[in-house]
């Protein structure tokens, strides 16, 4: 059969697509990337926002007229929708043939096949330990790729979904992880993102709280991968910021190939609305681990998650935010509009900010923003970076794009030995909006 999958929402779900897709394939389905032409369209979701939920749904209701053109089409909706909503997807859909949960994904390839056989619709959204191991799977032979340590989250902040679309924190064993690693780097991977909804409380058994200074298992893990012959890069996202002790800042800084980048969720520099968040610190301290970090790692650069409108927000907390923000000099920021989320705690909370504030706050941070990374892309013209190539640039087929470890993007003319995966020093000469022309040394 031929499957055509699409993903909303976050890297996770880019991985756990991957790998089911992988599956198909190892029992030989083709993937297509054309929904016309499937016999199976597999959506993989995300709920994280109301808007995420209903450009799925749009999306999936418009596969009705597929459907009615070709009544033997599988439609299956999967992911953490899938696991929010249940079987009420299949009331609401009557084209709709299957709904998996985020812990029942392993089962999308049985599920098509009994399909395929007896056309009964089935609906599951049990959790299950088996899965973790078995979404091992991988289908691109690229220079990159992504391997998830964690799946589940026990933090709870008060705004989010995830932790009850996607379960309780697991973390996977180091062996599996490793013979993950060195299967990839066999087959060509050069670099390595780590992935968890918490990714430095890997180990850690599921406990809260934060682990004590000198432990860290996930430290350990960076170290081990250090290691591994072949490996360049390896990145992971998303840490949460009180997981950064010293054990961990020092493998951080002695760990070669860990890129010199962190994606650190600050949501909010308002004390006030950290707390509402139940976020377990406050904006001086995490002021401080960036200091710690910045002395450990000099050249170490900064993205971040940060959310607006929160119920309550005031001027003054989003003021608190701005400066804070300006003062890290984040790097890159993605910005979100707070949206309610039926079943996690805010959403018992009045939403007092009206969208049309949500919307300028918003356009503030992305102002500031933009100031930001402008100047900073200037300032680096005349030096020297390493970036990992990737290939003709997506822009511009006569060039070029390659990576810095702390996360810019370089567009340079190639020469006749650059191959992806490939490690190179380059000259900036100048920069555009969001990224930097250079030329190879
Ligand atoms: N596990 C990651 C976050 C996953 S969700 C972490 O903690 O780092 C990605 C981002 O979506 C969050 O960091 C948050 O900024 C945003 N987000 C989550 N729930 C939201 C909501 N209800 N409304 C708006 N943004 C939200
Ligand atoms: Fe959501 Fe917080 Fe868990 Fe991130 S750490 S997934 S924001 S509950
Ligand atoms: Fe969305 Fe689920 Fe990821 S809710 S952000 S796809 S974990």
């Amino acid at each position: 059969m031929k499957i055509f999958i699409k993903t909303y929402g976050c890297q996770m779900n880019e991985r756990d697509s991957e790998a089911i897709g992988a599956l198909f394939e190892k029992s030989g389905h083709t993937l297509c990337d054309d929904e016309n032409s499937a016999d199976v369209l597999l959506f993989n979701t995300c709920s994280v926002r109301d808007a995420a939920e209903r450009k799925a749904k749009g999306k999936i209701g418009y596969m009705r007229k597929l459907k009615n053109r070709n009544p033997d089409l599988i439609i299956g909706v999967m992911g953490c929708m899938a696991q929010r909503l249940g079987d009420q997807l299949l009331a609401e859909l009557p084209h709709l043939d299957f709904v998996l949960g985020t812990g029942q994904l392993h089962k999308a390839l049985e599920t098509v096949e009994n399909i395929a056989r007896n056309r009964q619709r089935v609906s599951s959204t049990l959790p299950s330990l088996e899965e973790i191991d078995m979404l091992g799977e991988h289908r691109n032979n690229s220079w990159s790729a992504q391997i998830a340590i964690t799946r589940g989250c026990n933090r709870f902040c008060s705004y989010c979904i995830v932790p009850y679309v996607r379960g309780r924190e697991v973390s996977r064993t180091r062996d599996s992880i490793i013979a993950e690693a060195e299967n990839l780097i066999a087959n060509g991977v050069r670099e390595i993102l780590l992935l968890g909804q918490n990714v430095a409380a890997y180990g850690l058994n599921g406990d809260i709280r934060p682990p004590a200074e000198g432990h860290s298992p996930f430290a350990e893990l960076l170290e081990a991968l250090n290691e591994l012959p072949g490996l360049e890069r390896i990145r992971y996202t998303s840490p949460y910021v009180s997981y950064f002790n010293d054990r961990l800042i020092s493998a951080l800084a002695s760990c070669s190939k860990v890129c010199h980048n962190i994606h650190l969720p600050l949501q909010s520099g308002s004390d006030r609305i950290l707390q509402a968040m139940n976020r377990q610190y406050t904006a001086q301290s995490y002021r401080e681990k960036v200091a710690s970090l910045r002395q450990a790692i000099p050249d170490l650069t900064f993205s971040t998650d940060v959310i607006v409108g929160f119920p309550g927000e005031e001027e003054s907390d989003f003021e608190a935010t701005r400066e804070l923000m300006n003062e890290v000099g984040f790097e890159q920021a993605y910005i979100f509009k707070y949206s309610p989320r039926p079943g996690a705690k805010s959403a018992l909370l009045a939403d007092t900010v009206s969208e049309e504030e949500k919307l300028r706050r918003n356009n503030i941070l992305l102002d500031d923003l933009q100031l930001r990374i402008g100047k900073k892309l200037k300032n680096m013209t005349g030096s020297t970076v390493e970036v990992l190539c990737e290939g003709v640039s997506a822009r511009n087929s006569s060039r070029w794009t390659g990576r810095t470890g702390t996360n810019f993007v370089v567009h340079f003319e190639p020469d006749t030995q650059v191959k992806t995966g490939d490690l190179r020093n380059v000259r900036i000469t100048g920069c555009g909006q969001v990224s930097l022309f250079g030329e190879l040394i």
